[in-house]
């Protein structure tokens, strides 16, 4: 196999140089358990970039200060860089405005924004909404939160044996009581990438408007919420190499426009008396109190160092690296791959014959090597395949071939250790 993690990656611009970019997230020198740190759990959370790290440090040395009502300086700027943070997040989306762009907490939030405002506000009883059998629980729970209030029902697109959604049984579910479809853009327990697209257009068809999660595509693939044509699509901050506490949704201006505020406080107001309140314009609509002035301008570092390392880069590499991962694991013996769509990214899901997954984690971790065990915040992904949990070995831009052959070292202990 060649060692493409030693090497460079022609990706027909820029040149992607693994170790060049190893060396801009301080973490991966540390040592675990006496052994060189193998992170291997970048669907849970990727580790961040030195930009993102110093452009925190100057916000809250150099910057901080409360943003929007302050007429002095420092103010003013946090404020600038704050509003600057949402511009880069909407060109990195390619919405068609800044004001698409919502800051919120994570992608759990950006979802239950929409369950608790679009969703209150036009699902009535006997209503549906449809979601995929491959769905995070942040983009499930919402959902039944909101058809038990209302008295709708969750429709559920089924998935077929390699993890992919089942397009024909999506459009057999689609009618006249569909108010919402909300679909994983890539799933986090299987890898799958959705024909998101094709969703959109089948819904769009009966002008149903479709909600995306991309919390793991977007660090891995170029999102474009125009082409998509989608009417929402939620990431999450600290899976795009930025900090944890933010994420960001988009919304078309319409949609937004129409719908009632999420929480009410500070910042989201045109005026208060005690009859009545006005709301402010968008996005200071969906954003009541102090925001985290911080993590968006983190954000918009991360989203800064994304675009210029490039995703015509990174997707390249993590699909060369996939491929190699996916052969020498299929060498494993006894392991068996929960997740084989035919288009999927970045996810190594599986199981070992006889080891229960979190064993496999504890021992892989006496060799340096972090994956994640467990049901990945997917349990009725976990019962569609009869498995109680899943070991995930899960690739960023920095992981290398190296990091692939640890794992498969440590798997062998695993092996020694329980046959
Ligand atoms: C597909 C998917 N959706 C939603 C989430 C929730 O992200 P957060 O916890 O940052 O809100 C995750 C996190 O793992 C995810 O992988």
């Amino acid at each position: 196999m060649t060692n493409i993690g030693q090497g460079d990656v022609a990706t027909g611009c820029n040149a992607f140089d693994v170790s060049r970019i190893r060396e801009q997230f301080p973490i991966l020198a540390q040592r675990v358990r006496g052994k060189p740190l193998v992170y291997l759990d970048n669907a849970a959370t990727t580790q961040k970039p030195q930009v993102v790290l110093d452009r925190l440090s100057r916000y809250y040395s150099a910057e901080n200060a409360n943003i929007h009502r302050g007429v002095y300086a420092l103010s003013q700027d946090a404020t600038e860089a704050y509003e600057g943070a949402r511009r880069k997040v909407a060109a990195f989306l390619n919405a068609a405005e800044p004001a698409e762009i919502i800051f919120t907490r994570n992608a759990t939030e950006g979802i239950n924004l929409i369950a608790q405002t679009f969703g209150r506000s036009t699902v009535a009883a006997g209503d549906e909404v449809v979601i995929s059998a491959m769905e995070h629980h942040s983009n499930i729970v919402p959902w039944q939160l909101l058809c038990e209030e209302k008295g709708a029902r969750l429709r559920v697109v089924p998935i077929n044996d390699a993890g992919e959604l089942m397009l024909d049984e999506l459009e057999k579910l689609l009618g006249p009581r569909t108010k919402l479809v909300s679909i994983v853009h890539m799933s986090n327990s299987l890898g799958t990438i959705n024909p998101v697209r094709q969703v959109v257009e089948l819904a769009h068809g009966l002008d149903i408007p479709v909600l995306i999660d991309g919390s793991q595509a977007a660090y891995h693939m170029s999102v474009d919420v125009r082409a998509l044509d989608c009417d929402f699509y939620v990431v999450t901050g600290h899976k795009l190499y930025g900090p944890t506490g933010i994420g960001a949704l988009y919304g078309r201006r319409h949609l937004l426009d129409a719908m009632p505020p999420y929480q009410g406080g500070g910042d989201m107001i045109k005026s208060v008396t005690f009859e009545r309140t006005t709301y402010n314009e968008l996005p200071h609509k969906f954003e009541a109190g102090t925001p985290h002035i911080a993590g968006a301008i983190g954000l918009g570092a991360a989203v800064g160092f994304l675009n210029d390392v490039g995703f015509d880069g990174i997707s390249l590499y993590e699909r060369q690296l996939l491929d190699y991962a996916t052969e020498a694991l299929s060498k494993v013996q006894g392991l068996c791959f929960i997740g084989t769509a035919c288009d999927k990214a970045s996810i190594l899901s599986f199981v070992l014959e006889g080891v229960h997954p979190h064993d496999i984690g504890t021992v892989v971790d006496a060799e340096g090597v972090a994956i994640r065990t467990g049901h990945h915040c997917t349990q009725p992904v976990m019962d569609r395949f009869g498995v109680p949990a899943t070991a995930r070995a899960s690739l960023a831009m920095y992981n290398t071939t190296d990091d692939i052959d640890h794992l498969v070292a440590a798997l062998s202990k695993v092996r020694e250790v329980f046959s």
